[in-house]
This record gives structure tokens, sequence and C-alpha cells, in this order.
């Protein structure tokens, strides 16, 4: 049925503005949406390939095993939304299963997401494809005029909203449930509770692939904002928070220096940190109250190996 891409990605100072700002605030951060430039997206790939991070590979598992029970429990849909969907693999198995006549995705990274919609297409002639390059974090209005009508899915996989604070993930659950309309339904995958040294484990992997694409984030910088970070004066530095239930990541600073960026000085003491992510971790039921209090209901939990995939449906 073909294939559009539309890039809805308007307000080119965003990355500047977002950086300035949190480079002023204390502790220093930047939002974890800027790791995927291109080789941001080629490195989250290679993370999910590591032995040590299992999240990917988990969800694909669980999937693969409950899928019948899953399509079951959805019933018929019309169109599946996918906010964050990256290289377009996971909703295969959905298309396969549920077989709805349009899919709409969305990434930041528009280039790469318009590269792995395609295909898409083609694969599935009967499916309409639409892929939106935005930043649906800030504005997932401007998707409205693109979905379908008819009953949606909204999927949410790879436990992406753990790297969202429990508020931040209460309020794009909410607009999550205004995407999905009426009688929607969202199917969203996530990280549980475990050994924390697992947890650690797989932040810290051993190939030193998770440094890699923390440490790309200055180079992106550097490359699109014109500063001068000096990448080997950073330390990747993750550990798993167990008070606040969340793995958090850093680049620390392993001097006093300066730094240049799009005509600014910033200072960074020695030991200072730039924060760059936190991945929270739940419990089903942790994750359940968060949802409802967005106006899901709990429709259905399928679990392996440490990692939970939900269905909710509309609770108002
Ligand atoms: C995309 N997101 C769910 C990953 C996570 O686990 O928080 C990103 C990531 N950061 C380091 N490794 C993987």
């Amino acid at each position: 049925m073909g294939f559009a891409y539309t890039d809805l990605s308007v307000d080119r100072d965003d990355l500047r503005d977002d950086v300035l700002t949190g480079l002023a605030s204390s502790p220093k951060s930047i939002p974890p949406k800027y790791f995927y430039d291109d080789a941001g997206c080629r490195l989250f790939e290679a993370i999910c390939a590591q032995p040590e991070y299992a999240v990917c590979r988990t969800e694909q598992s669980l999937m693969a095993a409950h899928l019948p029970e899953i399509a079951a429990a959805i019933g018929a849909v019309e169109g599946i939304v996918e906010p964050g969907a990256g290289d377009c693999v996971k909703v295969r198995r959905l298309l396969d299963a549920l077989q709805p006549t349009h899919l709409v995705v969305m990434d930041i990274a528009g280039a790469p997401l318009a590269a792995a919609a395609e295909p898409l297409a083609r694969d599935y002639p009967a499916l309409a494809v639409t892929a939106l390059g935005m930043d649906f974090i800030h504005d997932l209005d401007a998707a409205t005029p693109y979905l379908p009508a008819g009953r949606r899915l909204v999927y949410y996989p790879g436990s992406s909203i753990g790297n969202f604070a429990p508020d931040a993930a209460a309020a794009l659950l909410a607009r999550f449930r205004q995407l999905a309309g009426a009688h929607g339904q969202l199917l969203i995958g996530f990280d549980l509770k475990k050994d924390p040294q697992r947890l650690h484990a797989a932040y810290n992997d051993a190939a030193g692939v998770t440094a890699a694409f923390n440490l790309n984030l200055l180079a992106r910088l550097n490359r699109e904002l014109g500063a001068d970070f000096d990448p080997a004066r950073f330390r990747h530095y993750a550990f798993y928070n167990p008070v606040a239930g969340r793995i958090e990541m850093h680049l620390v600073s392993l001097a006093e220096q300066d730094v240049n960026i799009a005509g600014q000085r910033v200072h960074f003491a020695l030991g200072e940190t730039l924060h760059t992510e936190h991945s929270y971790k739940f419990r089903g039921d942790e994750f359940s109250a968060i949802a409802h209090t967005a106006g899901w209901s709990l429709a259905g939990e399928w679990l392996h190996d440490g990692f939970a995939v939900q269905l909710y449906r509309g609770s108002r």
C-alpha cells in the first residue's frame, strides 16, 4: 500500500538549546535522546549484541515465545503506532501476527528511520507505512494528522520508558493514551529489577561498547556544535542505584578543564560529572501503578528472564 516519510523535526536549534541548558544546570546533564546520531544508532545496535546486555535479546525471546497469546489478547487492530521505532525490526513480529492495514513509526533519528521503514512497505504489500522524523517526546501532537482511523495499538518496546524519570514516564504514557484514541491499547516492554551486579555489568560491558556509546555524545557535540571536548579526558561511569531503582550513566571529568561549545566556555572541575542517562528498572506492580495514573489499566502481562511485556487498555 506504500511508504511515506515526513520530516517533522522543525526546530534545528533544539540540540544547541538543550545542551547549553543542560551544561548550565547542576549537575551538568544532556538528554539521552541525543545519543542517537548515526554512530550512536550503530553503537546501540552493538550494545544489544553484547553478552552482558540482555534487554533486546530477552524481549525478542519473550515475544517469540508468547506471540500467539499476546496477539489474542490484543485482538483486531487497524493501526500500529511505534514511537522511537529505530531500526523497525521489533514491530515485524506484530505485523505478522496482527496484520494491521497501517503502521506509523516515529523517531528523532529521521534518516535512519526512513531507511529502516521503507523495506517494510515492500515486505508487507497490504500495509501503508508512514515514517515520521520527529522528537515525539517534545511534540507528539505533530503526529496526530498521520494517525490511522480505527483501533490503534501503541507499541513501545525495548525498555525505552526506563529512560524517563517516573513523573516524565507518567506524562509520556498519558500522551500515548491520547495517541491510542478510543478503544486504543498499549503494548510496552520494560526491564525488571534484578540482581544489581547483573544490571551493573549490562552497562559496563567488557568490550567497552557502552563506554563508546556514552563518549560518542562528546564527538557529536564536537561535530554539530563546534565543541572541543577531548573524549580522553572523560570517563564513562555507570552504576546501579538501588535506592532510586535505576542505572545512572555519567561522563566524569578526569581533569579540571574548560570546554568551548557553541560560542560559550564551560568549566569542568576534576571529578565533575556530566550526567547522560537514567535507565529505570521496575517491578511489574510498580510499573502498572505509574501506567494507571496515566489512564491505562493492565490487561495482560508476560514475563521472561527479568523482562516484562504488559498490555494496557484505556481505563477512562
Ligand atoms: C534505549 N534504552 C532503553 C537503553 C537502556 O538500557 O537504557 C539505552 C542504553 N544505554 C546504555 N545501554 C543501553
